[in-house]
């Protein structure tokens, strides 16, 4: 396993992260057992980090985690998110610290790495929606600030979805840390320049401008939920339905435009869909850690092959575009 930096924090990150979230479920909907195996195996394969939230399975996920990591006396790295309530929106200092105090709780820790703020973002908050606007960013980070000097949290971070404007003017206000952002072989633009015609939302550079300001890059919906590994069927501990992030208006859609890439199998490229996918995201420097979402074994062992053989050629990634354009 390789380590890359998290921008600012200066925490060595595994660059293949355990998505710990409800679409890869095992740690929501999984056998204990299972998430102990599985755990303990990526922990021993040297990832590092793991990502969960408050939301993912109403607390199960950070349950799952914490119970599992005390079990095997595991010391990683944990990222957690707090996602505000449209009522919560009212008093987001209190609602920050009132959600970590819980997390912590379930996590089984005194202390968590990193904690992101999980709204989407836009100009103006539109909390029927569940969003934040870029003004609800500061009462979330002087919660943050009040959690750090307790020793409660490392470092804190934000989520890069949402309006592209709304990121990238928080990012630009150079005090979060971390973001998370959508980055995949279907829509490529937090990373790669992507035509006008292009139909999904341009992120416009989201990861260039995070690096910019020595932001940590988390990855994520690496295998768009899923689409980009070519299969349909939902694992049995898996969300068994999914909504795109910034792609097609649903599922079944991303997985007709995810043939697209196919060919990187074909041609000898990668050995299946999920590594080519993968190894795309590797090739992007900026990216401090490529999380993937897991439901199996299985999955895990897929995820650590394709890591292992790293970032695609010069030349394929090059082709690539001609296929972004096509789109
Ligand atoms: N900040 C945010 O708002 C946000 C949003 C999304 C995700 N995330 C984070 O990013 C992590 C990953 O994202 P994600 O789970 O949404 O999406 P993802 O990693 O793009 O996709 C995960 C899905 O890909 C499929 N998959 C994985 N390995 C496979 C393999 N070897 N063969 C075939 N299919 C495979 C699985 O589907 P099945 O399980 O159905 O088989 C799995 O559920 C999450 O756990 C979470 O930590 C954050």
């Amino acid at each position: 396993m390789n380590y890359r930096t998290l921008g600012r924090t200066g925490l060595q990150v595994s660059e293949l992260g355990f998505g710990c979230g409800a679409v890869g479920g095992l740690l929501v909907r999984g056998d204990h057992d299972e998430m102990v195996r599985v755990v303990a195996h990526a922990i021993d394969q040297g990832i590092n980090y793991f990502d969960t939230a408050r939301s993912y399975g109403n607390g199960q996920s950070e349950s799952s985690l914490g119970r599992v990591l005390e079990e095997l006396q595991a010391d990683v790295l944990i990222g957690t998110k707090v996602q505000l309530t449209a009522e919560e929106m009212d008093d987001i200092e209190r609602a920050v610290i009132a959600s970590v105090e819980g997390s912590l709780k379930r996590l089984r820790r005194d202390y968590i790495e990193l904690i992101q703020l999980h709204n989407f973002m836009s100009v103006e908050r539109q909390p029927e929606r569940g969003w934040v606007s870029v003004e609800d960013v500061e009462p979330a980070i002087r919660a943050f600030e009040t959690l750090k000097a307790q020793g409660k949290v490392g470092f804190y971070g934000i989520n890069g979805l949402g309006e592209t404007d709304a990121v990238h003017s928080v990012i630009e206000q150079g005090q979060a840390d971390t973001v998370q952002i959508c980055y995949n072989l279907l829509n490529p633009s937090a990373g790669i320049a992507v035509p006008s015609s292009f139909p999904f939302q341009d992120y416009a550079g989201t990861i260039d401008h995070a690096a910019a300001q020595r932001m940590g890059v988390i990855a994520i919906r690496v295998l768009a939920a899923g689409a980009l590994s070519g299969i349909g069927e939902r694992h049995v501990n898996a969300a068994q339905n999914v909504d795109p992030i910034a792609s097609s208006d649903n599922f079944a859609d991303d997985l007709v435009r995810a043939q697209a890439f196919h060919f990187l199998v074909e041609d000898g490229t990668a050995s299946s869909p999920v590594e080519a996918a993968i190894r795309f995201v590797l090739s992007k420097p900026e990216v401090s850690t490529t999380m993937v979402g897991i439901s199996s074994m299985e999955q895990l062992e897929a995820a650590l092959a394709a890591t292992e053989k790293g970032p695609l050629p010069a030349d394929v990634l090059n082709h690539l575009a001609e296929i972004w354009s096509s789109f």
